[in-house]
């Protein structure tokens, strides 16, 4: 099985740790460190919401991320707006709610009014030569793809398309553009972003720290491919393919496309529910159920779509301070099932609320302990093999910024 290219990067403020383990407690921890982190995840394009949360013109919400808010607008013209929540007059935040419908924004500090794209429309009292039309909102990166709304803070964000046109099969088998925003819950965790990061990108946690998640997925697939391909030992992964093989070929024949970001549930079951059983009506493409799941990462390590054939997930990690992050979960469903007929929200939501508040508290523990003066990087296992990657990958970005500063 091929896997992905470990690139060998070291921290350079930490020379004695070596990649295949944990990080240094200071990366866990440390505000400036945190400071740099942002960076980071501002340059590249980050999954915040799906396109539902806002149908009717003037729909909005604000987005937080470090010390940016953004503005999201559906426009006149039925285009999603990213603007930054700032005033062009003296700085402040021109949008003080987090949701809600308006036909304009007007400033609560001197009343400056912006439409919809950001233009501004009124400045009472300016001088007969002041000329609005040079202080809009400013603009941030957005795209809308398949109804999922990404966000790039960066002035030259990183060319999205490529991973685009590899997703969008999986979309439209998904039937993401057409889904619609059945709940969203908050997990507001006390640790550091790249602890749940990293505890999402295993599973070798799942057994002892996840009953239900444990119960509802077949014991070799969460061995193998728990949090994905490439996330456990190749040997591992090698004795479970046949079984995937199987499912694939399954799944080919019913006409769906199959690929590595796809696997079975497992043990027969239809859907990622309690019993296995359908927790809402197909969403796009499928015409009968093939029991698999589809993972897709978009942009960002902070962001990733987990579709069933009856539901998919949005999982949103959002950093707010060295030891704060938010997470949280939008469970998506066709736009045309019915609450209270098609699905109920407990049962659709039951798996993942359930995992989710359990990597609040095992991910919280964690952070606990990664404080104490006794924490030391540890090794990682062969079932986690992706958080080598992410650990690679986050010391490559803190090279590369160390590189820009001193260059
Ligand atoms: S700061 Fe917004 S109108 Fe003055
Ligand atoms: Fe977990």
């Amino acid at each position: 099985m091929p896997t992905m290219p470990i690139e060998p990067a070291l921290l350079a403020d930490s020379p004695s740790w070596k990649l295949g383990f944990s990080l240094p407690q200071r990366y866990y921890i440390d505000e400036s460190v945190f400071q740099q982190d942002l960076q980071i995840l501002e340059s590249g394009w980050i999954l915040i919401d799906h396109g539902s949360r806002i149908p009717n013109i003037g729909d909005f919400f604000t987005f937080k991320i470090g010390n940016e808010s953004i503005i999201i607008v559906r426009g006149r013209d039925g285009v999603i707006n990213a603007l930054y929540n700032v005033c062009r007059h003296r700085g402040s935040l021109v949008c003080l709610e987090s949701e809600g419908s308006k036909k304009a924004f007007t400033c609560p500090y001197h009343a400056w009014t912006y439409d919809l794209t950001g233009a501004l429309k009124a400045a009472a009292l300016m001088q007969p030569d002041f000329n609005k039309d040079q202080y809009g909102l400013k603009r941030c990166h957005i795209r809308e793809i398949n109804g999922l709304i990404a966000i790039c803070l960066s002035d030259e964000p990183p060319d999205l398309d490529p991973l685009v046109a590899t997703l969008q099969p999986y979309l439209k088998l998904h039937g993401i553009s057409r889904a619609k925003i059945a709940a969203r819950r908050s997990y507001p965790t006390a640790a550091n972003w790249k602890l749940l990061i990293e505890n999402f990108g295993e599973c070798y946690h799942c057994a002892p720290a996840h009953p239900t998640y444990a119960s509802v997925h077949a014991k070799q697939k969460m061995l193998a491919i728990g949090a994905g391909f490439g996330s456990a030992d190749e040997a591992i992964t090698n004795e479970y393919l046949p079984e995937y093989e199987a499912w694939t070929a399954h799944s080919k024949s019913l006409g769906y496309p199959t690929g590595r970001n796809r696997s079975p549930i497992g043990s027969g079951r239809l859907t990622e529910s309690v019993d296995g059983k359908p927790v809402s009506t197909l969403m796009g493409e499928f015409k009968e159920y093939d029991g698999g799941q589809t993972g897709m990462g978009l942009g960002s390590r902070t962001g990733t779509l987990l579709a069933n054939n009856d539901y998919a997930v949005i999982f949103r990690f959002v950093p707010r301070s060295a030891l704060f992050t938010d997470a949280e979960a939008i469970w998506l469903v066709d736009k045309d099932a019915r609450e209270g007929i098609d699905y109920d929200v407990d049962s659709l939501i039951r798996v993942w609320d359930v995992t989710l508040r359990e990597d609040k508290t095992i991910t919280e523990n964690n952070q606990l302990g990664v404080l104490s003066k006794s924490y030391q990087p540890g090794p990682y296992s062969r079932q986690e093999q992706a958080l080598v990657r992410f650990t690679s990958w986050y010391a490559t970005k803190m090279a590369e910024q160390a590189n820009r500063k001193t260059g």
